[in-house]
């Protein structure tokens, strides 16, 4: 049996000595592979009488399962030095600043109109959306244009060719049709705006030939203008985040609002700098009106039994009057230093509960 004790203490001590898994593979080899020295003593017990093999076979399986579980043992240990090591040379310095990137930014429209919309969704407006591509009908027609109405002539309005039916879409020159959209698909009450993309043939300081309009449109039994200018002066206070704003209607003529009118906003132009809701100058800001009766009925609606009101506003204008922009056309000029400079961060969303801007 000495031999056998010889043996486990050389082959534990050389794998104790392994320094890597290579050289622990090759102690392995020596010992338990199939010209291994213990390999080699199993072989010998075919030899033996069976009570010599019983005895003998025993010790050479005790010897083999404990160089197994030093190998084993040893092994583990090499591999968790060796993953200690990697993880001490691959720290990440995460110290260092992070390197410069280019960051979006919302638009300064998008941002208008986000808080337009936040503002009436609290007041109990629904969003209402429709095609920019309209037809005659939707667009002028059932808004009460007469035939030969100038805003329905080139200079106003982007035609498309005519198509072989006689039929001409156009780009809606206003949200209205969203309006005539609602009122022919439900049934009143009704209280929507229309924000979106309008477009006109106009270009110059004030006006480009793409633009945004929120539109406004509620429809009930005994609306009248009280309804239309409290719920605009709530909406414009909000908006420029003044307590309070004075406003006044001007006669105005649109052919889809009867009466209509203009609303200007009391402000104050002596700084250099225009502060709504305050001073000695007016500002005119939207337009607005009751729903023709034409219209109403235009859109399936008894105007004997239901009123409503409208307005639309730019909001582009809205935008520049806000946050201080002086002309329009740079708003679409895609300089990105402007754009760094007006656009808002996409996490400033606004909504009624952590404020506007
Ligand atoms: N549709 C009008 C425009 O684009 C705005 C408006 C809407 C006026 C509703 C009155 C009522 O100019």
């Amino acid at each position: 049996m000495t031999d056998l004790t010889t043996l486990e203490a050389d082959v534990l001590a050389q794998v104790a000595a392994a320094g890597d898994l290579a050289a622990l593979d090759a102690v392995r080899v020596a010992a338990l592979g199939k010209t291994g020295s213990i390999s080699g003593l199993l072989k010998t017990l075919g030899s033996m009488s069976p009570e010599e093999r019983k005895e003998r076979g025993a010790a050479i399986n005790v010897l083999r399962d404990r160089v197994q579980t030093a190998l084993n043992d040893k092994k583990a240990a090499l591999e968790a030095a060796a993953l200690d090591a990697r993880l001490a040379s691959e720290t990440l310095d995460l110290t260092l600043p992070a390197p410069h990137r280019r960051r979006g930014s919302v638009h300064p429209t998008m941002q208008t109109m986000d808080e337009m919309i936040a503002i009436f969704a609290e007041m109990g407006f629904a969003v209402a959306e429709g095609p920019d591509i309209e037809d005659d009908f939707h667009n002028f027609t059932a808004l009460n244009f007469p035939p030969k109405h100038p805003a329905r002539e080139m200079h106003d309005t982007f035609f498309f060719n005519t198509k072989e039916d006689g039929e001409r879409m156009l780009l809606r020159t206003h949200t209205s049709p969203v309006q005539v959209r609602t009122m022919v698909s439900q049934k009143p009450p009704i209280r929507i705006i229309a924000p979106g993309r309008t477009y006109r043939v106009d270009n110059d300081a004030t006006h480009t030939p793409v633009f945004h309009q929120v539109e406004g449109l509620v429809i009930d039994k005994g609306i009248h203008m009280g309804h239309l200018k409290w719920t605009l002066e709530t909406f414009l206070a909000r908006f420029f985040e003044t307590d309070v704003v004075t406003t006044q209607f001007r006669p105005h003529h649109f052919p889809f609002t009867e009466p209509s009118a203009e609303m200007d906003v009391q402000c104050d132009r002596s700084g250099g700098e225009i502060k709504i809701g305050q001073g000695t100058s007016w500002l005119e800001i939207l337009g607005c009106g009751m729903v023709h009766p034409n219209v109403l009925r235009a859109c399936g609606i008894d105007p004997d039994e239901y009123q409503g009101f409208a307005f639309g506003m730019g909001v582009d204008r809205l935008g520049m009057l806000k946050y201080g922009m002086p002309d329009l056309r740079d708003m679409w000029a895609s300089d990105s230093r402007w754009l760094s400079h007006y656009g808002f961060s996409a996490f400033a969303a606004p909504n009624a509960a952590s404020g506007l801007s």
